[in-house]
């Protein structure tokens, strides 16, 4: 599944054409990953994932999708659930890799572009976006959701969670509600649910940063 092998190793964004962020920051996903936890690596998964995952909202094969170091797929996976985690950072691939054989839980982790989706070649009953929507900007965010469309089942779920714009100190990239609504609209998704939530990040403090989770079906 990777690709960065042969003639694309020295490149650092693996032959794909570097996101938004990446074009922001000057910087591939993977540099945020060296040196040190990234600021969104709390080393823990999400709250309201495990929430979400409490009440049953998890089923069937999980896709996390921009994984990072694993902790929401390695949650989910100790759930007894058979998970993949995909992300374009190797660094934060090979530390999810290493967690869950240190903790004995099976997860696969693999490097494949969320814009390219089909290339993993199967469909999930369940996909979570934690924390990577937002990071697009809205050319990417409509490539994103058609992609996703080709790798979750007709009767699929996507479980969502990004910084919202509803107060201050927020994280970076924070997205409207309207605007989170707009884009599953156009995007051929149809909304269930889009409600208030936190995001626990290492720069937040104990109460996290307002978030939505957003819930959303292929239509
Ligand atoms: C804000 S981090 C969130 C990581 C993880 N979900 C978490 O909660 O800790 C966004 C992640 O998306 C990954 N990412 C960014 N663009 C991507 C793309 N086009 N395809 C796959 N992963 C991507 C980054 O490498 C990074 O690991």
């Amino acid at each position: 599944m990777s690709e960065r092998s042969g003639p694309l190793a020295d490149d650092p964004f693996g032959g794909r054409r570097p996101t938004s962020h990446e074009r922001t920051t000057g910087q591939p996903w993977d540099a945020s990953y060296h040196g040190g936890p990234a600021p969104w690596d709390t080393g823990r998964p999400q709250p309201a994932v495990v929430r979400v995952a409490a009440a049953g909202g998890f089923t069937g094969a999980v896709l996390d999708v921009g994984c990072g170091t694993g902790e929401n797929a390695l949650y989910l996976a100790s759930t007894g659930l058979p998970v993949l985690g995909v992300d374009v950072a190797d660094t934060a691939l090979a530390i999810a890799r290493d967690k869950a054989t240190d903790r004995g839980i099976e997860a696969r982790f693999e490097d494949v572009d969320a814009l390219r989706l089909s290339r993993v070649g199967r469909r999930f009953t369940t996909v979570l976006d934690c924390g990577l929507f937002h990071t697009f900007d809205r050319e990417e965010q409509q490539r994103y959701l058609a992609s996703l469309a080709a790798v979750i089942e007709r009767d699929g779920v996507l479980i969502l969670l990004c910084f919202s714009d509803v107060a201050p100190g927020t994280g970076p990239h924070p997205v409207g509600r309207d605007e989170l609504r707009a884009a599953f609209d156009s995007g051929g998704w149809r909304v269930v649910s889009v409600e208030p939530e936190r995001i626990q990040t290492r720069f937040h403090g104990d109460e996290g940063a307002p978030a939505w989770l957003a819930t959303a079906a292929p239509s």
